[in-house]
């Protein structure tokens, strides 16, 4: 992923003006999709995903991507990625706009997944891109997470997924991604999702909170 000319130029020919893509973006069905690590947001993602056709886009998955392109950008996003930190948010916007873009005339609507972690990034998408419709905000015990992410850890290969990486994204989530929730939700924009149960049991919560959706 990245903010080539070519793909931009690309994208443009394929469907109309930047301004004309940029305001079909503006109007789409955006939900974001909030949590601590190992809350579970991936998992219902994939859930929500089958049962209402949204196009999910994970700004964790799309870091990912461009780690394993091996490029020097991609080098230096896995040291801080790995320290448990956030990434630059014009990094992060420019990854997500292009791949919101490049969906925009087929998506039913976007689930963004991981984004905002942080008030500057929610102001910026806001400003850049649209106002979401609605914030899922999926909510588990630190407890929960680190077992979910110690369980995850024997198969997943992630780089971040390792106790003391843990321990650093969850103080980063807490620090900077709550005060994100606490803004939305004064906008009557959040829904609370207790992520404790199994996976089936949070997937009817989060239904009945994307049904409430007009
Ligand atoms: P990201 O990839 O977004 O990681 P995260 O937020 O830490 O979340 P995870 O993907 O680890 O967990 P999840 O909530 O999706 O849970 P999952 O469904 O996988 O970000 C990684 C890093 O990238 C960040 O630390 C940062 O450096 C960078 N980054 C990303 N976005 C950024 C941004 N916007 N700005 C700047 N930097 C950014 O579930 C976890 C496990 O639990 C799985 O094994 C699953 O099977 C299991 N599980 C799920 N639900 C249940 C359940 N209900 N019961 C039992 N097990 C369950």
């Amino acid at each position: 992923m990245g903010c080539g000319n070519s793909k931009s130029a690309a994208i443009s020919s394929a469907g109309g003006s930047d301004s004309v893509r940029d305001n079909k973006l503006k109007k789409s069905k955006i939900v974001f999709v909030v949590g601590g690590p190992g809350s579970g947001k991936g998992t219902q993602c994939e859930r929500i995903v089958g049962k209402y056709g949204f196009t999910h886009l994970s700004t964790g998955d799309l870091l990912r991507a461009e780690v394993t392109s091996g490029t020097e950008r991609g080098q230096r996003l896995n040291a801080i990625m790995s320290r448990g930190e956030l990434v630059p948010m014009e990094t992060v916007l420019q990854m997500l706009k292009d791949a919101m873009l490049f969906k925009v005339d087929s998506a039913k609507g976007f689930l963004i997944d991981g984004y905002p972690r942080e008030l500057s990034q929610a102001e910026a998408f806001e400003k850049k891109i649209a106002i979401p419709k609605l914030v899922l905000y999926i909510n588990a015990s630190s407890e929960t997470m680190m077992e979910r992410l110690m369980n995850r850890a024997k198969t997943s290969g992630r780089a971040d997924d390792k106790a003391e990486t843990f321990k650093a994204r969850l103080q980063t989530y807490y620090e900077a991604t709550e005060p994100v929730v606490q803004r939305y939700d004064s906008k009557g924009l959040v829904k609370k999702i207790s992520a404790e149960g199994t996976a089936d049991e949070v997937f009817k919560l989060v239904c009945e909170a994307l049904d409430s959706l007009k």
